[in-house]
């Protein structure tokens, strides 16, 4: 592909990016002014866009209708909020992209109640869809994304979990959100069902390789500027994979001992130091890699199209954020 089409492409993404941002910031409109003023900041704070964004460059690649692929990349986009505001309900954490969450600032009846808004909002718009497979694909997304909350609850503290548990977890909090987004993008663009099998495929193997590096920030500071404190999940007792994979029969006991005495004036460093020491990080980046190259595989299956080479870009930041 050219690089003017490349560039073309850029366009394009950025001009329905900027639509979407003046979409999410017309929504904010309940008739309660305190509860507009909430939801605001932390949308306007935005984040990345990643999800918006694949959907936006797979839906422009085909043959997309504009107001859809917009509408559909603001539910999208509305929905990550609603899981992050009752996800720090959940996790009763403090700050959010640098802000106080709304549940410290407004408590959790406020914080739940502005979720479960932006959560009909996103329905309501998908609901006006003209195809059903929309809603199918929606509705997917979010019961995984329960789903995965669920297990994740039941497996606080669980020090035999095993790998096959804590991957499945990892497929419904992260990777199931990501592969719907290529599905929709497929979808809205008229893509192939093969074309969008391989596309969801790049999805799932992008989400699986974008959670496990976050698990690698919990114990090492990486080039992400995000920067979450080191030894966050170990103390609200969440074990992930670089932990998980050097747990064994002998030292299994002791490591769940200290994990849980962090609450009690333990010290993490011993912990994520043990933890690195057994390899426990090498682990992780490999398992890592071997998603980021099954996503480079999804996408050389699929033939050559205008923002390939975005897709190969952001698998190479996710390499990149590793080390
Ligand atoms: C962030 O994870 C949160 C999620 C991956 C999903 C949260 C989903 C829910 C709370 C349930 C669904 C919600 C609705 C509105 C139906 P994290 O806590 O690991 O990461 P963080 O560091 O971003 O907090
Ligand atoms: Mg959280
Ligand atoms: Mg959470």
């Amino acid at each position: 592909m050219s690089n003017t089409n490349q560039l073309e492409m850029m366009e394009r993404i950025a001009l329905d990016l900027e639509r979407v941002e003046r979409a999410l910031a017309s929504s904010f409109n309940t008739g309660a002014e305190d509860f507009n003023d909430l939801i605001r900041p932390l949308s306007e704070a935005g984040g990345k866009r990643l999800r918006a964004q694949l959907c936006l460059l797979i839906a422009n690649a085909g043959q997309s209708i504009e107001t859809e692929r917009i509408k559909i990349a603001e539910a999208v986009e509305m929905l990550h909020l609603a899981t992050l505001i009752h996800d720090d309900v959940l996790d009763q954490a403090e700050i959010r992209r640098g802000e106080d969450t709304i549940h410290k600032h407004k408590g959790n009846k406020v914080a739940i109640l502005s979720g479960d808004y932006l959560f009909a909002k996103a329905f309501r718009i998908v609901s006006e869809m003209p195809h059903m497979e929309y809603l199918k694909v929606f509705s997917h997304i979010i019961s995984c994304l329960v789903e995965g909350e669920f297990m994740q609850m039941e497996d606080v503290y669980r020090i035999d979990q095993g790998i096959e548990r804590y991957m499945i977890k990892t497929q419904k909090k992260t990777a199931d959100f990501m592969e719907g987004c290529m599905e929709l993008g497929g979808l809205l663009g008229g893509w192939s069902s093969e074309e969008i099998g391989y596309l969801k495929q790049y999805g799932h193997a992008l989400g699986m390789a974008f959670q496990i590096t976050d698990d690698i920030m919990d114990y090492r500071e990486t080039s992400d500027t995000t920067g979450k404190p080191v030894g966050n999940d170990l103390r609200e007792g969440l074990l992930t994979y670089p932990l998980l994979s050097i747990v064994n029969e002998t030292n299994k006991d002791q490591l769940l001992e200290d994990i849980q005495n962090l609450n009690h004036g333990g010290n993490e460093q011993d912990i994520i130091d043990y933890v690195i020491a057994r390899g426990g990080i090498d682990n992780t980046l490999r398992v890592a890699q071997q998603y980021c190259d099954d996503a480079l595989s999804a996408l050389q299956a699929i033939r050559d199209f205008e923002g390939k080479e975005f897709l190969v870009l952001a698998v190479q930041n996710l390499a990149d954020r590793k080390v």
